[in-house]
Parts: C-alpha cells; structure tokens; sequence
C-alpha cells in the first residue's frame, strides 16, 4: 500500500461538493509558462481532475494527471477518459527521465511525507530548462483565511504542514532547481454565503479534521451565528505561485 497522510479515497465522495476547479488559478499557471502542442505536462496530487481538466482544455499539450488516491483518480476518470490519469505517489513517478516539459501541483506540497524528495523526483523527470509550479499558501496567508478566524487551532496545524516559502525555496535548490521566484496572487473578493459554510458543515478543508471537535464545534457554532447574524464575509483567497526552472 502507498502511504498516505489524510484519507483521500474517503474524501473523494464528498471532494467535488466541496471544491470546485479554480480557472483563476490555472490562468495563473499558464501564464508563467510556455506549451506546445507536443508538451508533456504533469499535475502532481490531481485529486478529482478538476485543475486538470481546465488546464487541458485551455492549452494544446498532452496533459497527465497523476495521484496517490484511486477514489479521487476514479472520480476524475468519470469525468474525463481521454487524460490519462496514473495512480503513484509523487516521490516515485512512473515516468522516465527527462521527459516531461512542466508539472505543477495545487494544494498538495502540505499533504506530502517526504517533500525533499518528492522535489528530487520532479527534478529528475523534467526536461532540461522544464518548469515547474507549486500553488500553496503562505505562513502568512495561513493567518489570512477565514477559517483562521472561526478555528484558532487551525493555525498551527497547518503551519506544521505548510513549510514556509523560504523554506520551500531552499528545498528547491536542494533538489537541483535554478531560476526560483515566487509571487502571492490575490483572488477577486467574494461574500462567503451558503457554500462556504456547507463546505465548513462537510469538514471540506482537511485541516478542519485535524483540530479537536471541541475547537471545531465551537467554531462552526461561531460561524453559523456570523450568519444568522447577516455579517457579510467578505474574503480574497490568495495563494502563493513558486516557480523553478531545471
Ligand atoms: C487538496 S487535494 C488537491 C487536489 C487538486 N490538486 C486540486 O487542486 O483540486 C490534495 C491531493 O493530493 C493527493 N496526494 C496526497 N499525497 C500525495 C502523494 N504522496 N502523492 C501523490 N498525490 C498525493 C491527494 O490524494 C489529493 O488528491
């Protein structure tokens, strides 16, 4: 059995209720890059496909998804049978050496067990000059999120899973990475309605099934009084994109 760190084949059957594809984001990805038709492309810890399909729709390149779950690759599959989607875990990639043009993973460096290696892996399938992209978030836009606000405790759990982007610069140059710059990129505002706290209710974020029911029940009990109170909620996701050239 692969080893995992939060149980994705269980999550799968409620992941796309709770998360959608963000075409911000895969906007964002492609801009920082260059593809062909002929382009190998490898998004690392697909889950569902979600970011997968909106990239492979958007460019001409041969797109693989690939993830360590088969419930989150079994539900991407439904949607999409002409991509193909590969079951391994990220620190051993069933691909050759040097052959893919550029991997990007989103939301998925915090869920890895073995970070410098996963990083060597990508370094040695890529291509020379490939690139690579990892979306994550920052120690400080950990303190941003509106869960921060509801679940305290949430903080410093996922500061423990997140490194840092300082931290994850240096892993990169570690691993044989050059050309490493990171921007943060902040999303359009939108008022958090009924999804949201749907999403919150279903424990839709996994750092929510990492803190004691006690801090979750009473931050759910906190949010429902925001809106039964009509608080607006406004928030801006904003996330950070780490670039790195072979
Ligand atoms: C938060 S989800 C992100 C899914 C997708 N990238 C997205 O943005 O919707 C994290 C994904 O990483 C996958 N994952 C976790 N550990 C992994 C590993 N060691 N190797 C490959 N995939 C992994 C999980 O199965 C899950 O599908």
């Amino acid at each position: 059995m692969f080893k995992k760190t939060v149980d994705y084949d269980k999550f799968s059957k409620v992941y796309d209720k709770v998360r959608e594809g963000n075409p911000e984001m895969v906007h964002q990805i492609l801009d920082g890059v260059s593809l062909s038709g002929s382009s190998l492309v490898l998004d690392i810890g697909c889950g569902t496909g979600n970011n997968t399909l909106l990239l492979a729709s958007t460019v001409q390149a041969n797109v693989i998804g690939l993830d360590i779950s088969q419930g989150m690759l079994q539900k991407a599959y439904e949607k999409q049978s002409q991509i193909l989607f590969v079951q391994a875990p990220a620190d051993c990639i069933p691909v050759a050496s040097e052959t893919i043009e550029f991997v990007y993973m989103t939301e998925v460096l915090h869920h890895l067990p073995d970070i410098p290696a996963t990083l060597h892996e990508i370094c040695r399938i890529l291509k020379s000059s490939g690139s690579f992209c990892i979306v994550t978030q920052s120690h400080k836009q950990i303190d941003r999120r509106m869960t921060s606000r509801f679940f305290p405790a949430s903080v410093a759990v996922d500061k423990e899973r997140y490194p840092d982007i300082d931290v994850i610069e240096d892993l990169l140059f570690k691993a044989g990475f050059s050309a490493v710059n990171s921007k943060e990129y902040t999303y359009s505002p939108v008022r958090l309605g009924d999804e949201y706290l749907e999403t919150v209710t279903k424990r839709g974020f996994s750092m929510l099934h990492k803190i004691s029911n006690e801090d979750y029940e009473k931050g759910l009990e906190d949010l429902r009084e925001a809106f039964q109170q009509s608080e607006v909620l406004m928030y801006s996701a904003d996330y950070s994109f780490i670039w790195a050239t072979k």
